[in-house]
C-alpha cells in the first residue's frame, strides 16, 4: 500500500528539512542561524513549469542544488539597475524598466554581451556590489540552491574606474551574509574577458592575490569567436601556480578545437559551456572518459540561439551521452530564469525524468570546486534519497489517475513548441 498523499507530502517535506540542516551543520555557521522558515516560505515559481508531470516538478523545486555558472553580473534585474543609475549618478542604458526587458530579445552572444556590459556600468559601489549579489542569492535559495560558484568580471569594473577591493569587499560581504541568512555557501570565479587586452587581465589576477580565499578559480568569459584559448596559456600558467582552480567558456559559439585548447593548453578543470562538443566525437569520447564536467546553460542557450533549431536534440545528445553535464542559470536577469527555471525547461525540451533530473543536480555537487568531500558524498545522497521518495510518490499517482500523466506530456510538448517559436 502507498502512503495516502498527505503523509507522502509530509515524508517529503521532514526528507527536505533533514537535509537542509544536515548541509547547515557541516558548513560554517551554527544550525541556529538557519531560517528554515524562510527558505521554505520562498516561492520558486518559474515560467516553466507548466505542463510538467507533478512528481519532476515537485523534485526539481525541492531538491537541494549547487549551480557553477553564474555571473552575478548578469543577475542585474532592470528594477535595480534603474536604481543603481540614479543613485550613482549615471544616465540609466533604458528609459524604462519596460524597455529595458523589451531590449532582451538577442540575435546571438554578441548582441547579447552589447547589453550586458551596458548594465554593468551602472555597478560603482560596495554597496551595489553587495545588494546585487545579496538579490542573486535570495532567488538562487528560491531555487533550493544551497551552493554556488559566482563568476565576476573584474576587467569590466576595473575599466570603469571602480577598485578591485571595492567590488571584492560588497561580493565578500554578501557571501557572508548569504551564508547566514540563505544559508547558502559561497565562492567565486575570477573570470578574464578576452576580449580586452592580456595586460588588463594580468593586473586582475595580481590584485586579486589578497582575496585568494574567497576566489576559488579563475574563468574566461566574453567574446569567444576568433579569439582562441591558446592566447591566455601564460596567464592561466600563472594562475595555476597560485593555485587556482580553472574554467573556461569554451565551445558556446566556438569550435571543438577552443575546447581541445582549453582542456591541453589552460589545463581546465571544468568546461563552461562546452556545447559544441558534439560537433567532434573524438572529444566527446575524451569528456567522456576524463569526467571533465561541463556546465551548460540550457535557457543561455535558447535565447542567445546557440545551435538554433537543433538545440533541443543537441542539449539531449548531451545527456544521454553520460558525460558529466551539470545546469546553470549563467545570467538569470536577462534570460528570465534562475536555477529551477532552466532544470524546468530542460526537462520539457529533452524529456527528463525524475532520475535523470537527480543525475544532474547530483553532478552539480560533484562538480563543485569548493564543497568538502563529505558535504559532496551528502548532498549526492541526499538528491538520490530524494528521487526516491518522489519516484515511489509518482508510482502512487499513477495508480490513483492512470491518464493524468499522459495528459501531461502532452501538454509540456505543446508548452516548448509555444517557446521555441
Ligand atoms: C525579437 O526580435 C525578432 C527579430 O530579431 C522579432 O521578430 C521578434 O518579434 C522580437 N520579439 C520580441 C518579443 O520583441
Ligand atoms: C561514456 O562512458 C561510459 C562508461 O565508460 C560508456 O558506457 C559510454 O558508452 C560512454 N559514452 C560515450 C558517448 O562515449
Ligand atoms: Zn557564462
Amino acid at each position: 500500500m502507498m502512503p495516502a498523499p498527505a503523509e507522502r507530502s509530509s515524508r517529503m517535506l521532514l526528507i527536505f528539512l533533514k537535509l537542509l540542516l544536515a548541509h547547515h551543520a557541516f558548513g560554517q555557521q551554527s544550525s541556529e542561524s538557519v531560517n528554515v522558515h524562510s527558505i521554505l516560505q520562498q516561492d520558486s515559481a518559474t515560467h516553466y513549469e507548466d505542463g510538467i508531470p507533478n512528481s519532476l516538478r515537485r523534485f526539481i523545486r525541492w531538491a537541494p542544488k549547487a549551480e557553477l555558472h553564474v555571473h552575478v553580473e548578469g543577475t542585474l534585474e532592470p528594477e535595480m539597475m534603474m536604481r543603481f543609475a540614479e543613485r550613482n549618478g549615471i544616465p540609466p542604458p533604458y528609459p524604462s524598466v519596460q524597455a529595458a526587458r523589451a531590449a532582451y530579445n538577442f540575435t546571438d552572444l554578441e548582441h547579447f554581451l552589447d547589453i550586458y556590459y551596458a548594465g554593468c556600468a551602472v555597478l560603482r559601489t560596495r554597496a551595489d556590489f553587495y545588494e546585487l549579489a545579496m538579490a542573486y542569492f535570495r532567488c538562487a535559495a528560491a531555487s533550493r540552491v544551497i551552493h554556488t560558484e559566482v563568476s565576476f568580471d573584474p576587467q569590466t569594473h576595473l575599466s570603469n574606474g571602480v577598485d578591485f577591493d571595492t567590488i571584492m569587499e560588497g561580493l565578500v560581504d554578501a557571501a557572508i551574509d548569504a551564508e547566514d541568512q540563505f544559508a547558502i555557501t559561497v565562492s567565486y570565479i575570477m573570470c578574464f574577458r578576452r576580449d580586452m587586452p592580456l595586460e588588463t587581465a594580468e593586473t586582475a589576477l595580481t590584485l586579486a592575490l589578497p582575496w585568494r580565499h574567497r576566489i576559488v578559480a579563475v574563468g574566461l568569459d566574453s567574446s569567444e569567436l576568433r579569439r582562441p584559448p591558446r592566447d591566455f596559456e601564460s596567464l592561466f600558467n600563472r594562475a595555476a601556480a597560485l593555485g587556482f582552480k580553472r574554467t573556461a567558456h569554451v565551445g558556446e559559439e566556438g569550435s571543438p578545437e577552443y575546447i581541445w585548447q582549453a582542456l591541453q593548453l589552460l589545463r581546465v578543470d571544468r568546461l563552461d559551456h562546452g556545447i559544441h562538443c558534439l560537433d567532434d566525437p573524438r572529444l566527446v569520447a575524451a569528456l567522456n572518459a576524463s569526467r571533465v564536467p561541463l556546465t551548460i546553460c540550457p535557457i543561455s542557450n535558447m535565447q542567445l540561439k546557440v545551435y538554433d533549431g537543433q538545440l533541443r536534440e543537441r542539449l539531449g545528445q548531451l545527456i544521454h551521452s553520460g558525460l558529466m553535464v551539470t545546469v546553470n542559470s549563467d545570467d538569470a536577469a536577462y534570460f528570465g530564469a534562475y536555477l529551477a527555471g532552466n532544470y524546468e525547461w530542460l526537462s520539457i525540451a529533452v524529456g527528463l525524468d525524475v532520475r535523470q533530473a537527480a543525475q544532474l543536480v547530483a553532478n552539480g555537487f560533484q562538480a563543485a570546486f569548493s564543497l568538502p568531500e563529505g558535504q559532496r558524498r551528502r548532498m549526492v545522497d541526499t538528491v538520490r534519497q530524494l528521487a526516491e521518495a518522489v519516484e515511489a510518490e509518482e508510482a502512487a499517482e499513477a495508480v490513483d489517475k492512470s491518464g493524468g500523466k499522459q495528459e501531461a506530456e502532452s501538454s509540456s510538448h505543446r508548452r516548448l513548441l509555444t517557446l521555441r517559436s
